[in-house]
């Protein structure tokens, strides 16, 4: 569904994203790793139309997408989250979920319906949807930024770290519900820090180190590349990773 073919990104002298090429068949979860400053979030950006890439082609749904604007890459169906979430801070909760059901809604009482659907499917509860959005937890405000995007009823949702500074019971809840988003027909790609997450979720994964994609495979093959997992996520991660995988990471 989304093909990305040797994409280069290149920022004053800084290659940050350099020939990556990556694919997210339809109804898969795939993870984008590797350590700080590797160019993640740059490829997201790259990939959703929220920057210019100096090389390369995006395909997605069979169409070559490269270089449209956001809007029209969002109505095909493809939406990011951002890694600092930036809700209205004035609006409640709703009213920000609300601006995504907007595209598909017209009236504004169908798109605050609307947004109290998608807010039930991340798990927000009914009582929070008055609040202003700047009231929100740090778990609250990934909720709600899952749930704007989710609004506009995406085919395949870029997740940027939707579990960053989430406690261990607040990460498996978006565990749970990023499965329960693509059990529901939505494709996923998601860069994650949080590996345990990665591995209970993620079907495929590439690794990014200083833009380029160094390697690709099934958490599995991930895990038991000791040069891959040493080198790009820090000393002792290998073993780390390898404790998670035996010890159920896989079923979380
Ligand atoms: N707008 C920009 N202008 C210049 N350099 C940038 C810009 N955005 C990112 N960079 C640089 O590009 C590189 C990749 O950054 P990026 O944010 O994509 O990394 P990342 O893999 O998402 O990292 P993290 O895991 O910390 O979020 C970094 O060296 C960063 O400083
Ligand atoms: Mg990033």
């Amino acid at each position: 569904m989304l093909k990305v073919t040797n994409l280069t990104k290149i920022f004053g002298g800084l290659r940050a994203v350099d020939n990556a090429s990556l694919e997210v068949g339809e109804g898969r979860i795939v993870a984008l790793i590797g350590p700080n400053g590797a160019g993640k979030t740059t490829l997201f950006a790259c990939i959703a139309g929220f920057l210019p890439i100096n090389q390369g082609r995006v395909e997605f749904l069979g169409q070559d997408i490269t270089g449209l604007p956001v809007h029209d890459i969002a109505r095909r169906g493809m939406v990011r989250t951002f890694q600092i979430t930036q809700p209205f801070a004035k609006l409640t909760v709703l009213e920000n979920i609300a601006v995504g059901s907007h595209q598909l809604h017209a009236r504004r009482s169908d798109a605050l319906a609307h947004a109290r659907t998608v807010a039930e499917r991340v798990g927000i509860p009914a009582s929070m949807l008055d609040q202003p959005a700047a009231e929100l937890t740090v778990a609250g405000r990934k909720r709600l930024e899952l749930a704007r995007t989710l609004a506009t009823e995406p085919k395949l949702l870029l997740l940027d770290e939707v579990m960053a500074g989430l406690n261990p019971q607040e990460i498996l809840d978006i565990i749970g519900i990023v499965r329960q988003i693509r059990d529901s027909g939505v494709s996923i790609l998601l860069i994650e820090h949080v590996m345990h997450a990665v591995m209970t979720l993620s079907e495929h994964i590439y690794v990014l180190s200083y833009g380029k994609i160094i390697a690709e495979g099934a958490p599995l093959a991930i895990v038991n590349n000791r040069d891959v997992v040493e080198a790009y996520l820090g000393r002792g991660a290998a073993d780390q990773m390898a404790d998670m995988a035996t010890t159920g990471g896989g079923h979380a």
